[in-house]
């Protein structure tokens, strides 16, 4: 097995530098076959790689990690997986019963005891109840239930309202790719002073940051964005910059994969990987589907501390990346997105 990097989150669990995500088993990203998918898990961790992040709302993929973290603790000196979700609830009454039993459900589907991360989301900041949703996780979460409490798509205002609130935040996952650079105005310095990871996707932009892409032509239709994240992420690029831009950047980032020897998606998660208030980029994994790649050799690695870019390559990305829209001014702060 190779040895996988990780990165420990404040209330100490060990996760490694790229996780596996799990969104593409959701159905929007293909049809999967659950059994298929069970089985497709194996490999990764068999590579090491055995941080897994879920949410309630990705369809299926709590249950079927559930159903291979089942299997695997039946086989002598498995290694243990990391299991992070998303509790993503509607507006409505944020009780204890109802963070409970948001809880208690994702338990019992991913098949464990105490769930290594929850992943806090809300729709909209307007209603403040949020703040009673995320004091009924911390008690959750000294009562044992949780191992770490994060949130994903929070702005770095909320982010200060709520940890001095003396809620301990461990990670807050965002957007971050050489396209979406936004957490870098703001909300990376806050999690550098506060110890609070960033844990990130849309990295690969839905796999359009790769060689793939190079040289075609604009993909517009519904079958070329043929997952939600290539129809995500081109949307992204559109209001970054446009696809004349993103072709410039793949050009560059070619010339700096060729110089190591390794591929763009390396390029693209390296430099995330490098940023610093990255604890782990999640690279989503289209488990069980048909069609889709294998990119565990590739995953490695990106997070190998072997694959170093210079400044030379560093410059020749900013050059590119230095001519985009500025997202901060047209989108918001991280997770804005979701709520403009
Ligand atoms: N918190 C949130 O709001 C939020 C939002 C989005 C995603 N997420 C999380 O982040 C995860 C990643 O999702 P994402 O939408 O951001 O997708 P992504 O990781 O940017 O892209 C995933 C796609 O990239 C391609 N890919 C992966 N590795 C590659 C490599 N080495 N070379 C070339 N192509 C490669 C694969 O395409 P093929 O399958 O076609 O090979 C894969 O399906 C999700 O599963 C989820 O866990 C969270």
């Amino acid at each position: 097995m190779s040895l996988v990097p990780t990165v420990r989150l404040s209330g100490g669990l060990e996760v490694c530098r790229v996780l596996n995500g799990m969104w593409q088993v959701s159905g929007a990203h293909g049809p999967v076959n659950k059994d298929r998918a069970v089985e497709a898990m194996q490999a990764y961790v068999d590579a090491g790689l055995t941080s897994f992040d879920m949410a309630d709302i990705y369809g299926p993929a709590e249950e079927i990690f559930g159903q291979f973290n089942n299997q695997l603790k039946s086989k002598p000196s498995a290694p243990a997986l990391q299991a992070l979700t998303k509790w993503v609830p509607r507006s409505g009454p944020m009780d204890r019963n109802v963070a409970e039993k948001a809880l208690r459900r994702s338990m019992a589907r991913m098949n464990v005891d105490v769930v290594d991360c929850v992943q806090f989301h809300w729709w909209d900041y307007r209603d403040k109840r949020y703040l009673d949703a995320l004091g009924h996780l911390s008690d959750l979460q000294q009562e044992g239930l949780i191992r770490e409490l994060s949130l994903t798509n929070f702005d770095t205002q909320r982010l200060e309202e709520i940890t001095s609130r003396g809620i301990r935040i461990s990670s807050n996952q965002v957007q971050y790719s050489l396209i979406d650079q936004r957490p870098a105005v703001k909300m990376e310095q806050f999690c550098l002073a506060n110890n609070i990871q960033l844990l990130t996707y849309g990295t690969l932009a839905g796999g359009l940051l790769s060689e793939r892409y190079l040289g075609m032509a604009e993909p517009t239709s519904r079958a070329e964005l043929y997952t939600a994240s290539l129809s995500k992420y081109k949307n992204m690029i559109d209001t970054w910059g446009g696809w004349r831009l993103f072709q410039d950047l793949l050009i560059a980032l070619e010339t700096v994969a060729k110089r190591h020897s390794c591929s763009v998606a390396n390029v693209a998660t390296r430099y995330v990987l490098d940023q610093p208030a990255v604890g782990g980029v999640i690279v989503g994994c289209r488990l069980g589907v048909a069609g889709a790649g294998q990119h565990i050799d590739d995953s490695l690695r990106s997070c190998s501390p072997e694959l170093k870019l210079t400044a030379e390559d560093l410059a020749a990305i900013e050059a590119v990346t230095r001519c985009s829209n500025d997202l901060m001014a047209l989108i918001g702060d991280c997770g804005d997105e979701y709520r403009n």
